[in-house]
């Protein structure tokens, strides 16, 4: 079938309002980006008649500001799935613009499929690669492009020279049946595939092809400094010494590591921990030490959704496509973090918490208990299911006015049922096999700032002790307060709660 090749702006005005539209990509990585550049141009130019202009976008995860940017700025999202990090976008859902539904990663594509959130009108596809008969090769990530290619009325494919035709056969399109008929998803080590290296659609559902020649929007990473690699050697020396006792097997058990530079470091620390052997990830996201780790022989193989590198190291994958090839899977979102799958292969799941309570509990997701920071992304994928569930965070934020460890999190993504070991620099607290008063104490003993813990045994004497979880519930949430009124946490005097 001969395409349609049309400009960006004349592939916008196909989107109209009220609208709801499917993206590929998963972060900036492999996101559709200029056809939703013209549609903030067209947004604008209709609030400027005075027209109502907004739709529903559905991700795999977050995008660049191609997306979530420029649309929030021109206020054309009504509706948002699931997982962002623009900082207008931020801005927007938490001055009440925007109606943001946070849910796991790996739920998104079904929740769509069942039709929780309402029809896909358009999907947008970034392409490597499309051909005559319908099979579309994306680029550098899965997330739910499967699903809103055959959800949508209509596609539009961006075919993207700046990403590489090596990237086809990279990725593994499985999209599995919904219940009742849904079958297991047969992946039993991280380097199987069970699914196609492209999505097949119907070729006349393809309404238009938009040339491009677009990076990813790639974030880069802050350098290592002596915090997060003291965070990064931690976990290293625990899962070591999890090992040496028999608890990981000797074969080690695959990874998951989430975004940002605590995961750099982390990864790091584990490259160089010669006692633990070379390793595989089952894993949402690969970033850059990830690849080098691959290089190096320290990583044999990387199963996930999106590749989220910088730019040239991207091109140093495409170039070297001949050894990595066979050391490297994307796949669907829904694959990637698949609950079933993380608990079949016994990953090991490393994640960053904004706070954690003395009991386990921790809050991924918003400052202060209302203000929506990124979103839960697929840290509850993994951490629910996870062979070993560990959090990282620096024990104290904002030039230790707030400790990351409180009596009671603000907002609660991951419950103590869920949370083995937390790891902050000053330790490493196993939560494994204790009662919550026992996690109180090794909490606070492993993994508090040295200016909070007599403030944290405070609280704790606060209460009667004796209940099954002791909280005293009117000072619970006092070190918040305290931060609220007088701008740092170690103000607080817990007098006014006696
Ligand atoms: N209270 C208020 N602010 C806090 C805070 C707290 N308890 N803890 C951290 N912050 C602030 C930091 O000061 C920083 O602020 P800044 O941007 O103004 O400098 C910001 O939150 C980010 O913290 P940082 O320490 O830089 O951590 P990060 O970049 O590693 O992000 C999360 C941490 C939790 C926001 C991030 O990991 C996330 O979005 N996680 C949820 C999704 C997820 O886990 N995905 C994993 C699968 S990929």
């Amino acid at each position: 079938m001969a395409f349609n090749y049309i400009s960006a702006a004349e592939a916008a005005s196909l989107i109209k309002h009220g609208y709801n539209i499917g993206l590929s990509g998963f972060t900036p990585a492999g996101t559709a980006k200029a056809v939703t550049a013209e549609l903030a141009k067209i947004a604008e130019a209709e609030h400027a008649k005075g027209n109502p202009f907004q739709i529903g976008i559905f991700t795999g995860a977050s995008t660049g500001d191609s997306c979530d940017g420029v649309l929030s700025r021109a206020k054309a999202i009504r509706y948002r799935a699931p997982y962002t990090t623009n900082s207008d976008f931020r801005k927007a859902v938490n001055s009440g613009e925007i109606a943001y539904n946070d849910i796991h990663l790996s739920q998104m594509a079904q929740e769509v499929r069942y039709g929780f959130m309402g029809k896909v009108n358009i999907a947008i596809i970034e392409a490597c690669e499309v051909t005559p008969d319908g099979k579309i090769y994306l680029t550098a990530a899965g997330g739910i492009a499967p699903t809103v290619c055959r959800l949508a009325d209509q596609i539009i494919v961006e075919l993207n020279a700046a990403h590489s035709k090596n990237a086809m056969g990279l990725h593994d399109v499985y999209e599995p049946l919904d219940p009742p008929y849904r079958r297991e998803i047969p992946i039993y080590k991280p380097s199987d595939r069970i699914g196609q290296p492209y999505i097949q659609v119907d070729p006349k559902k393809i309404v238009g092809i938009v040339e491009t020649n677009w990076p990813d929007e790639a974030r880069g990473f802050a350098e290592a400094d002596p915090l997060t690699d003291k965070i990064g050697q931690n976990v290293a020396d625990f899962l070591a010494a999890d090992m040496k006792r028999g608890i990981i097997p000797s074969t080690f058990l695959p990874l998951q590591s989430g975004v940002g530079n605590i995961a750099n470091a982390v990864l790091g620390a584990l490259g160089r921990d010669k006692t633990i052997p070379a390793f595989e990830m089952y894993t949402e996201v690969i970033q850059n030490s990830v690849i080098g780790l691959i290089r190096d022989g320290r990583v044999k193989f990387g199963s996930a959704c999106s590749l989220t590198v910088t730019n040239d190291c991207l091109q140093g994958i495409y170039d070297d496509m001949d050894f990595f090839r066979d050391k490297l899977v994307l796949r669907p979102s829904e694959i990637s973090n698949s609950p079933e799958v993380v608990r079949r292969l016994g990953v090991i799941s490393i994640n960053t918490a904004i706070e954690a309570d003395l009991y386990g509990n921790v809050n991924s997701t918003h400052i202060g208990g209302t203000k929506m920071m990124n979103g839960i992304g697929g840290s509850g994928d993994f951490t629910r299911n996870a062979y070993i569930s560990i959090f990282t965070c620096p024990s104290v934020a904002k030039e230790g006015k707030i400790s990351a460890i409180v009596p009671m999190v603000s907002h609660a993504d991951h419950s103590e049922h869920d949370v083995n070991i937390i790891i902050t620099e000053q330790g490493v607290a196993d939560l494994r096999g204790k009662s919550p008063k026992e996690r109180a104490q090794t909490i606070i003993e492993n993994c508090v700032h040295p200016d909070y813990k007599n403030i944290l045994w405070d609280y704790l004497k606060l209460t009667d002790g004796k209940a099954q979880t002791p909280h005293a519930l009117r000072a619970a949430l006092g070190m918040h307060a305290e931060l609220a009124k007088s701008g740092d946490m170690k103000n607080i005097d817990w007098a006014q709660y006696k």
